[in-house]
């Protein structure tokens, strides 16, 4: 059994297509200054024809380049996405067999929340000896699920994967982690199809959900850094999940974070649900922001809702 879980890989790919404000102005009625206004959001990708499998593939091959450590050695992996290929098998099978991997393969479904409830679950799995190698990845197509036509979802999201490698340590890793779920917010944020024949897109009370998210997190940020007994000057950066700059930045202010110690990928990006945070973490890692042993704070809420935090030492 390792005492801690510790990420020693982080990968992400972007679909090379970019969407940017001025061409979403072009089909609906909205514009870069009210979207770059009421959401930090620039610019998103969307994909032609790759599926979320293929994103996540070529995420979970830079994370296990980066380990060092080959697909084979892999025990677990979880792939957290909101948008799986198939109903069934799970898409993380398929992305077993793609990264040329042997080992149990399932998917979880917590939406934008969901690489937090993956990396969660991954780390009871290093703790409790059950396996010693796990990848989670963090990958969606959302443009399949967005009515284009819709201008209140249109601008908010994005496609894209990422991916971290956990490996068993005993030194350092995973601090702390908190999740939290609470169904009676469906009608708030959701796909309301029935899954069978009908095809369904985000329908969002976008006021309600930004109230909430604002709310949720803060309490949350503050109760994991009184729970670690830390204060917030002890954090390096804060990873958050990338929905609307006004919610990254009054949780940050909240917790008297100052914005250059969070990373914010939204403007180039989009909300990419559960890839969004390893999206952000693998691109501060790579470009030097984030180095070996900081403290970082990953924090996300998603529809039910549901929400969660992890302190890392990466
Ligand atoms: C969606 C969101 C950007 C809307 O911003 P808002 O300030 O709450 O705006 P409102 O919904 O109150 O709409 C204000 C006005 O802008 C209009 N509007 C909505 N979308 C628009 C767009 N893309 N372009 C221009 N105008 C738009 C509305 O119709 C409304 O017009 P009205 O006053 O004439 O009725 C914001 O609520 C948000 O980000 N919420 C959180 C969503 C989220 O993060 N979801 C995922 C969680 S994981």
């Amino acid at each position: 059994m390792s005492k801690f879980a510790r990420i020693i890989g982080t990968g992400s790919y972007l679909p090379p297509t970019v969407v940017t404000n001025d061409d979403l102005s072009k089909t609906i009625d909205t514009s870069d200054e009210w979207i770059t206004t009421r959401t930090g959001i620039k610019e998103r990708r969307r994909v032609t024809d790759e599926s979320t499998c293929d994103l996540a593939e070529i995420a979970a091959n830079n994370a296990l380049e980066m380990a060092g450590i080959d697909a084979s050695e892999l025990d677990l992996i979880i792939l957290a996405t909101t948008t799986p290929d198939k109903i069934f098998p799970a898409t993380a099978t398929m992305l077993q067999t793609a990264i040329g991997a042997s080992c149990p393969a399932f998917d979880l479904q917590s939406v934008c929340a969901g690489f937090i409830f993956a990396l969660t679950t991954a780390e009871q799995y290093i703790k409790t000896g059950a396996a010693n190698k796990v990848l989670v990845v963090g990958s969606e197509t959302l443009s399949r699920i967005v009515d284009w036509n819709d201008r209140s979802t249109a601008i908010l999201f994005g496609d894209g994967a990422g991916a971290v490698v956990l490996s068993g340590s005993e030194e350092t890793g995973i601090l702390h982690s908190k999740l939290y779920s609470d169904g009676k917010y469906l009608s708030s944020l959701q796909v309301s199809n029935n899954y069978i024949n009908e095809t369904g897109f985000i329908e969002m009370a976008g006021n309600e959900v930004f109230k909430i998210a604002v709310n949720r997190l803060s309490s949350l940020a503050e109760e994991t850094l009184k729970e670690c007994n830390m204060s917030s000057d002890e954090l390096d950066w804060m990873v958050p999940h990338q929905a609307n700059l006004r919610i990254i930045s009054a949780v940050a202010k909240r917790i008297k974070t100052p914005m250059d110690k969070v990373v914010v990928t939204l403007d180039k990006q989009g909300n990419t649900s559960a890839a969004s945070i390893p999206l952000a973490l693998d691109e501060a890692v790579r470009d030097g922001r984030i180095q070996k042993g900081q403290t970082l704070l990953f924090e996300g809420i998603g529809g039910g809702f549901s929400w969660g935090s992890v302190l890392v030492k990466f």
